[in-house]
């Protein structure tokens, strides 16, 4: 097999595809060993660490193989995501595909042709939802034979979910990894008429093709890839190995979609990459993310976002370019995970609790109006009463105004998956709770603060509750409700906030333009 080739191509010969019931009587374990384990290479921490920049190919010449433009007219798709934007962008490409071959989209199970579920494998918890979706769409597939199941996204690049597929789930169709998304088309009609498990996981770590097709899920806000992968191998982490290694796209090849995305009349695009501080390192000139923004800038487009960023490379250059403010938008997702030094130095995260709180003092310094919110992991492997209350302090000191907060979680193939752990579940929660009445507590703080102002908000439709109320979200990404014309919707417009809740604000249209943001 050359590089470019499959690191996974296994074809289990279902005799009789109506007759699903035989499989039961397969062996799986040989079937496995005979069909999959000689060719499938688990995710290697060293090999991955020897990531080479070099063979990364752009490519721009991608389109639907002519057999399959067509062969989804009359049938109907579902995709499930699960996890991060980047699995959400991820589906609007796959939908881009399923709809250049002639497929229309629904959101009932019963009607669709094929089901794809985009998995997250960030978490355990994370992994048993997808697993028990695969249980509930088994007697679909019964009641329906010609139904195609997928799984992709970040669950198919791990070895140990493939396997569990193939053992105890071998009534799904296909498995294809997050670095073939473009194959899609191909792996379908191979599934549809060779009534065979399809199982494509690439080994190489991905190139990047540019011209593949999206359908957008609505046409306020847009979701641009900056780069794909991450590098850090954090040691709780498993998107290094899912998601491959770092790959920046081209600077000219971002803007003109941005561009592109404003005179469609976009609002708002947020830039995703797993480290968008990254940006540009793999390039072969000298580039960054500050490079990039300064140029995304000058487009036409209310509001630029961009997500995640790690603080270890958060540079003085892109704050320089943030200072500048216009369309940068002073809001910042900046992941601490910890609040002790020791603590970081067993995650890899390559900072302490000072370089952080420096980093927070020249963005404050620069932008004296910036929220900063943040991720935090509780309960790492012994991880001491102290060293958590540090993480409590460092919320306190830093005043993020919201965080996502997760119970540590191990990860197949992770170095930290393979340490002991002295801490109990039952006080990793009790952590967990204290953590969030702390995170609801400045939530509510900060929100209070908006009570009277009036502020900028992108109107993005009904609020999920009242269809009365209209919702969006303020500079700094508070959400806001209020009731006004629906006409409204997808326009920025000035709300006075009337009153303050934990994680959202109550407003009326106001007449003048915002003073706050
Ligand atoms: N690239 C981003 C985050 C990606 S994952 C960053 O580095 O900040 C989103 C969040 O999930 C992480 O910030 C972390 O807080 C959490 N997370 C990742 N792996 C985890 C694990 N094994 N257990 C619990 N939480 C985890
Ligand atoms: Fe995971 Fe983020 Fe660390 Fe990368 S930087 S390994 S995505 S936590
Ligand atoms: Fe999950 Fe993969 Fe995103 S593991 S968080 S979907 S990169």
């Amino acid at each position: 097999m050359n590089e470019q080739q499959l690191k996974q191509s296994t074809q289990i010969n279902q005799a009789d595809q109506n007759n699903l019931d035989r499989l039961k009587n397969i062996d799986s374990d040989e079937l496995i060993g005979k069909y999959f384990q000689a060719t499938y290479e688990p995710p290697n921490l060293k090999k991955a660490k020897k990531r080479l920049k070099k063979d990364v190919d752009i490519h721009y010449d991608f389109s639907i193989p002519a057999d399959m433009k067509e062969i989804g007219t009359g049938k109907k798709f579902l995709i499930r995501t699960y996890g991060c934007q980047m699995n959400e962008h991820d589906t609007e490409v796959m939908a881009g595909l399923l709809t250049d071959m002639g497929y229309q989209s629904t959101e009932l199970t019963s009607e669709a042709d094929v089901v794809l579920l985009n998995t997250c494998a960030i978490r355990e918890n994370a992994e048993n939802k997808v697993f028990g979706e695969i249980g509930h769409l088994k007697p679909l597939k019964m009641e329906n034979p010609d139904l195609i199941i997928g799984i992709c996204g970040c669950m198919s690049q791990e070895e140990s979910v493939v396997n569990r597929i193939l053992k105890k789930h071998p009534f799904i169709d296909m498995i294809f990894g997050t670095h073939n998304i473009h194959r899609l088309p191909s792996l379908l009609k191979e599934a549809m008429f060779s009534k065979e498990m399809v199982v494509e996981v690439w080994s190489k770590e991905g190139d990047i093709i540019e011209n593949l097709p999206k359908v957008r899920k609505g046409n306020i806000k847009a979701w641009v890839n900056i780069m794909y992968g991450c590098d850090k191998f954090c040691t709780y982490c498993i998107v290094p190995y899912t998601r491959g290694k770092e790959r920046s796209r081209l600077p000219e090849d971002i803007i003109q979609e941005v561009r592109h995305l404003a005179a469609q009349g976009y609002q708002e695009v947020t830039l995703l990459g797993q480290n968008v501080n990254a940006y540009g390192k793999d390039l072969e000139f000298a580039y960054s993310l500050g490079d990039l923004l300064d140029e995304i800038r000058k487009i036409d487009i209310p509001r630029v976002r961009f997500t995640t960023s790690h603080p270890r490379d958060f540079d003085d250059r892109l704050i320089e370019v943030l200072a500048k403010g216009g369309n940068l938008l002073d809001h910042i997702h900046l992941p601490v995970q910890s609040g002790s030094s020791d603590v970081l130095r067993i995650m890899a995260r390559r900072y302490t609790r000072e370089d952080y709180l420096e980093l927070v003092g020249k963005i404050r310094k620069a932008m004296p109006n910036a929220t900063l919110t943040t991720d935090i992991i509780v309960g790492f492997p012994n991880e001491t009463d102290e060293q958590f209350e540090e993480t409590m302090t460092l919320m306190k000191e830093v005043g993020f105004e919201a965080a996502y907060t997760f119970i540590y979680s191990p990860r197949d193939g992770t170095p930290a998956a393979r340490w002991t752990d002295n801490i109990s579940m039952d006080v990793k929660k009790e952590r967990l709770q204290r953590l969030n009445a702390l995170v609801n507590e400045q939530s509510k703080a900060a929100m209070e603060k908006y009570e009277g102002q009036i502020v900028d908000v992108l109107v993005e439709g009904e609020s999920k509750k009242d269809p009365d109320v209209l919702s969006g979200y303020t500079e700094r990404n508070k959400l806001v409700n209020f009731k006004a014309s629906k006409s409204l919707i997808g326009k920025v417009v000035p709300v006075r906030i009337l009153k303050a809740k934990t994680w959202s604000l109550d407003g009326e249209l106001a007449e003048v333009k915002a003073e706050v943001y």
